[in-house]
């Protein structure tokens, strides 16, 4: 599935939406370059997943992970400063990303292998405002919520 938004306000809503949507635990990947909109999906899909507003979603640029407790758990990762495979192994991300929890990835490309069930994020900056969002599953259960995503995109 791929679409378009022209803001950061609609890029929001479909993060949102797939937040409020999650029911059990899942890895999601989010590729794009610097400034392509990671953040901005993290930070929505976290505020659907139960995030309460009073706390700051910030970018676990040097602590690679941060964790919110919510309707299920959220660990957002962002690997971009991830040094080598045994850094990985330290914050545990084997351990969070396939837990009970939801696992957001920023900078998945950092990752040695998939070989694992999740939803694919590829967002791709196509002028300052434009964005094109492409989302694939690899796995039953994220197939599922590829198809609820799919109905959602045709009411916008
Ligand atoms: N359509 C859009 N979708 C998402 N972000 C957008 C869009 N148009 C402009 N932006 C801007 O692009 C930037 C994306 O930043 P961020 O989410 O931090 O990127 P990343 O985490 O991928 O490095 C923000 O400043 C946001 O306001
Ligand atoms: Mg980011």
């Amino acid at each position: 599935m791929k679409f378009k938004t022209s803001s950061e306000e609609e890029t929001s809503a479909f993060g949102r939406f797939l937040g409020e949507q999650l029911q059990r635990p899942l890895t999601i990947l989010l590729e794009g370059d610097l400034g392509a909109g990671k953040s901005v999906i993290a930070r929505a899909l976290a505020r659907g997943l139960g995030v309460p507003e009073n706390i700051p979603i910030t970018s676990p640029t040097f602590t690679l992970m941060n964790h919110y407790p919510a309707r299920i758990d959220l660990y957002h990762f962002d690997l971009y400063r991830l040094a080598d495979a045994e850094e990985l192994i330290e914050i545990g991300f084997d351990d969070f990303a396939h837990s009970d929890g939801v696992a957001l990835v920023e900078w998945p490309e950092r990752l040695a292998d998939r070989e694992f069930d999740h939803l694919l994020v590829q967002i791709d900056r196509l002028s300052a405002d434009c964005r094109e969002i492409a989302v694939s599953a690899h796995g039953i259960e994220p197939q599922a919520l590829l198809g609820c995503l799919q109905k959602w995109l045709l009411t916008q």
